[in-house]
């Protein structure tokens, strides 16, 4: 399998309808983005059709939406469905983002469901995990990501709907989150490392090639930092918040993607 490189922009509850057309306006993609090269843009849900309509990439860039609920219809005032996320034309979901885990009290085991809700609908997943400063502190950093992954994927690897082709992962360490802080690259790969040989060991199937899933770090990327984060073994694309917001900044953060995929 060749390398994949993805560059993730959340912009969590900013940009409007109006500023995401500005966005796209001003945004410049280099001329030829390589096979290999994904880049995702997830908008607030209300801001993807403004997106959608003002994105002039001809299908370079695809578009999330940043949580979505398990069930396909009905009371869930304020949710959305994956058919709906769907037919909105969107392609990825964000889950358990940490601001959903520690904002808004998502749990594991809702995560579980969104994962498999949104395979099944034909969705490409993009499962968040990371721990907090105090877990780290105290040595538990292994647990808390590895518990989330597992938690995230659901109970076992006979399910049918885990498909590596439309699964990623995001380590967010949540106290390099709009912090400024950002986990050094070596911190990165050693996170990595563990949630790819824990997919790899509890995941790997005839159906499922655990090792094509990208892993990717989010946490304060930015243009400076960027391309010493994508040159850490086992970082296959970032997830950027704050610098995903200005099209300048996502721009060279591309850039930087499409270098890293040449060397
Ligand atoms: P940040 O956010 O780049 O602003 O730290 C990353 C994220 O929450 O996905």
């Amino acid at each position: 399998m060749s390398r994949r490189i993805v560059i993730a922009g959340n912009w969590k509850m900013n940009h409007g309808p109006s500023d995401a057309q500005d966005f796209f306006r001003r945004l410049e993609l280099p001329a030829e983005l390589p096979d290999g090269l994904e880049v995702l843009v997830v908008p607030p849900a209300l801001s993807l059709a403004a997106a959608l309509d003002a994105d002039t990439s001809g299908g370079r860039v695809a578009f999330g939406v940043q949580n979505v609920h398990w069930e396909a219809s009905g009371a869930f005032t304020g949710e959305l469905s994956t058919g709906m996320v769907f037919a909105a034309g969107a392609s990825h979901v964000l889950i358990g983002h940490s601001e959903r885990r520690h904002v808004f009290g998502e749990t594991d085991e809702e995560t579980g469901w969104k994962v498999r809700a949104v395979l099944d609908a034909g969705l490409n997943a993009v499962l968040c995990v990371g721990e907090t400063l105090e877990e780290r502190r105290v040595g538990r950093l292994e647990e808390v990501i590895l518990r989330q992954l597992d938690a995230g994927l659901g109970p076992s690897r006979e399910s049918g709907s885990l498909h590596s082709s439309r699964l990623l992962v995001a380590y967010e360490p949540v106290w390099a989150i709009g912090t400024g802080e950002t986990a050094t690259p070596a911190d990165a790969s050693a996170a990595h490392s563990l949630l790819r040989g824990r997919l790899m060991a509890r995941w790997s199937a005839d159906s499922f090639d655990a090792a094509e899933v990208p892993i990717l770090y989010g946490g304060s990327v930015k243009p400076g930092n960027v391309a010493e984060l994508l040159a850490a073994p086992e970082v296959d694309g970032v997830l950027v918040g704050g610098a995903s917001l200005d099209p300048d900044s996502f721009g060279q953060i591309v850039a930087a993607g499409v270098e890293r995929l040449q060397e």
